[in-house]
This record gives C-alpha cells, structure tokens and sequence, in this order.
C-alpha cells in the first residue's frame, strides 16, 4: 500500500537567483511514498536541518539528479518496517546518515564506511541503497537526497541509512547529529584525532565549523581558535570558549598564542579552496589539516608543493567525519549528555517546511547557524 508525503522538491539545480525569497526554488507538494521494501523503513519525520550542502544543490554549487526531495539531516519515528529489518521497532526513534554503507564493499570491509562505494554510486544516482525511488509525483520518480530527503513529513529509508537514539532527546537537537555533528565532531576526533593539551584552528563557523569547534574544546585542546567572516559566528565561537578572529586578524591571533607559529591542527569548513590554501598555511611545521567544506567541483587547491615535504605537513579530506555512525552517534549525544558538547547552541531557529526559501537566504547570506524544521 502507497501513502502519501509532504516534501520539499528542487526543479533544477543552479539557475535560481537571489534572494531565495524571491525566486522560490523550492515548491512543497504532496508526493507518493511507497511502502518499505525489503531491508527499508518508513519514518516520520520530527526535525530536520537545513546544511551547506542543501544550498549547494540549489546554486549549482553540487549539481544533483532532477528533482529531488531536498535535505539529508534529519531525526523521526519509526513507522513502518519492511522485510528483514532488525533491531528496529515501530516507535523507536532514529537520526538519519546521509551515506548508508553496504556492509560488503572493500571500504565497508576496512572499517572505512564512510567511503562506502556503494553508497556513494547510489547518491550520486539519487536512489536509496536497495536502487530505485520511493517518491513519485503523477508517475515521474522524484530523486532521493543522499538516501534521506528529510524536509518531508515522511521519508522510506534504507535501514543503513539510520541510527536507533534515545527518545528523550529533544527532536531538533537529534537532527543536527545526522549532519553537523556528525561531520564537525568526527572532523576533529577520527580525521584529526585530536589530542588534549593540542592547538586547533577551525576555518568557518557555521553549523559543521562550529561542531568541530565544540568538539575541539571538548576534546581537551589547550587552544582553540575560529575564523570567519559573519561577526555574530566570532560572538557564538567566543561564547563557547574559543579565541574568535576574521581572516585578516588571524595572523595577530597565531603570534600571540601559538609559540610554534601555526596550530597542531587545522579545519576547513568553508568550501572554497582558497580558504583551504589559508588552512594549510596556517598549521605549523609537521601539522594536520583536516578539509571538509565541499568546493564546486572545478576549484583548484594552490599551495607550495615542497612545504608538504619541507614542513611535514599532513592534508586529511574528511568525509562524513570519517564516522562510523553506529559507533559515533551514540559517542557524541554521550558527550552532549555530560556537557561537553553544548549542540543546543547549534540551532539559531526553528521553521515550518514553507519557510525554507527565506532559509537558503539566512544561511547564503551568513546569518544562521543551523535552521531547523520541525514538523
Ligand atoms: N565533508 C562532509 O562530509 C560535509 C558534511 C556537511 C557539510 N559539508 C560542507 O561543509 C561546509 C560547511 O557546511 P555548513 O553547513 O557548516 O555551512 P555554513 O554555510 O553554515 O557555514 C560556512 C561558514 O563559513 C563562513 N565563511 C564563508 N567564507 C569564509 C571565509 N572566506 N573565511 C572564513 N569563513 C568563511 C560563513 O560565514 C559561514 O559561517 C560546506 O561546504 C558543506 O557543503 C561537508
Ligand atoms: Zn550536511
Ligand atoms: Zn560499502
């Protein structure tokens, strides 16, 4: 039996122009859901977060398969199981991962599901993990967004897709583990394995740069230092404890508190390869810089190629935090338990699913940290 959905849809990728507001990118209609096939789950949805990488589908910025239920940061309720779901019951609740991994591939294998290829090729279609599409408008497919187009009311998911969490935990906060947390925190812990008493300098401060910040300082590290341009991202990163500087002041900032001229540890969270080539030189001799921000596909990174060697620097591309969600999630709402890892701070306001084009505008223009719908 087919139910009904009411989701979020993008026509086109790029093409849109500013202000968001006035263009209307997204349209929100009545889609058909199929039921859970086998191995899937139906889930409606609680909460979801509107991240970077939803806007970047919209400028063109990652261009996506046509059209497409938007959003991939989400946490519901299981409704539904199909057949060979297990370990999940109707009325548990789950956050939702924007890659699922197959459990088979040689990443899988390696403990490296992050990478997963499977996951990966089934994104890149827009298809959930098992192929094909659950959405349909008047018989025309409708793409999946990263296997979890969560700005809809209810989603069909790949069982990989989802993590089984604590009913207790506020909605809205559940939701930015999927995404935010999950990629700024792993950014810090897996990618760069921070250790306590470490420096660290974190490009951006939107909802990932802001996690890694916070993970950062929860992590123990003697000095933590953020840089972005929006003056209310410096007031957020100094509320959490962090030295908070623009670009051009960070030079100022390294001379005063780091004696090695540069942080053990760098991350990008912006997108944009110049910013990365300032990450890079930002770190001292023998740093680790972590990249995660997601630059249009034809930007180049500009940076000496002898001070890799010369200086032993380390360049780490992180992925989805380099997690293993089943293990992480859990990790990091036990971090948020114990109050080290204050993720409330994250979410600068809460919608309805109609508000989401004045959305994009809040977090194009630098305004918003995480914007979250709940339904
Ligand atoms: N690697 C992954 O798995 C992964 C996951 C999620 C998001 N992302 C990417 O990470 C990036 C950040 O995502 P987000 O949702 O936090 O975005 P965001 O828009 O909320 O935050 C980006 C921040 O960068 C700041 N910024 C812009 N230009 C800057 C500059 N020149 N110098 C310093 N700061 C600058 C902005 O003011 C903003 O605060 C995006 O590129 C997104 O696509 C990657
Ligand atoms: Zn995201
Ligand atoms: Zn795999």
């Amino acid at each position: 039996m087919s139910g009904k959905t009411r989701a979020a849809v993008l026509e086109q990728s790029g093409g849109h122009t500013a202000p968001y507001a006035r263009s209307t990118p997204m349209r929100f209609t009545e889609l058909d859901l199929d039921p859970p096939g086998a191995g899937e789950v139906l889930v409606r949805i609680e909460a979801a977060g509107l991240c970077h990488s939803d806007l970047s589908v919209v400028n063109g910025d990652r261009v996506r398969p046509m059209p497409m239920a938007l959003g991939h940061e989400g946490t519901g309720i299981v409704e539904a199981l199909g057949d060979g779901v297990t370990g999940l019951a109707p009325g548990d609740r789950v956050v939702l991962v924007f890659l699922p991994s197959c459990g088979q591939c040689k990443a899988c294998l390696s403990g490296e599901g992050y990478l997963c290829d499977v996951g990966a090729a089934a994104n890149g279609k827009g298809e959930l993990l098992g192929g094909g599409f659950r959405l349909h408008e008047c018989g025309h497919d409708v793409h999946h967004h990263l296997g979890v187009s969560a700005f809809s009311n209810r989603v069909v998911v790949d069982q990989r897709s989802t993590v089984k969490v604590d009913r207790d935990i506020p909605p809205q906060i559940a939701a930015v583990f999927g995404c935010a947390v999950l990629t700024g925190v792993g950014a810090v812990t897996n990618s760069a394995k921070v250790a306590p008493g470490e420096s660290v300098i974190v490009f951006g401060l939107g909802g990932v740069g802001l996690s890694a910040l916070m993970g950062a300082i929860g992590s123990g590290a003697a000095t933590v230092i953020g840089v972005d341009l929006a003056a209310g991202k410096l007031d957020k990163a100094r509320e959490l404890g962090a030295i908070a500087v623009s670009p051009e002041g960070l030079a100022d900032a390294i001379a005063e508190h780091l004696p090695a001229g540069g942080a053990d540890v760098v991350i990008e969270t912006v997108g944009n390869a110049k910013v990365l080539g300032q990450a890079y030189r930002a770190g001292r001799r023998g740093s680790r810089i972590v990249t995660v921000g997601l630059p249009p596909p034809d930007q180049n990174l500009d940076i000496p190629a002898l001070s890799l060697v010369a200086e032993g620097k380390t360049l780490i591309g992180s992925y989805m935090g380099s997690s293993i969600p089943a293990r992480d999630i859990p990790r990091y709402i036990g971090m948020w338990r114990a109050g080290h890892l204050p993720v409330e701070q994250l979410i600068s306001s809460t919608h309805v699913l109609e508000d989401l084009n004045d959305m994009l505008d809040a977090m194009s223009n630098g305004e918003a940290i995480r914007q979250i719908i709940v339904f």
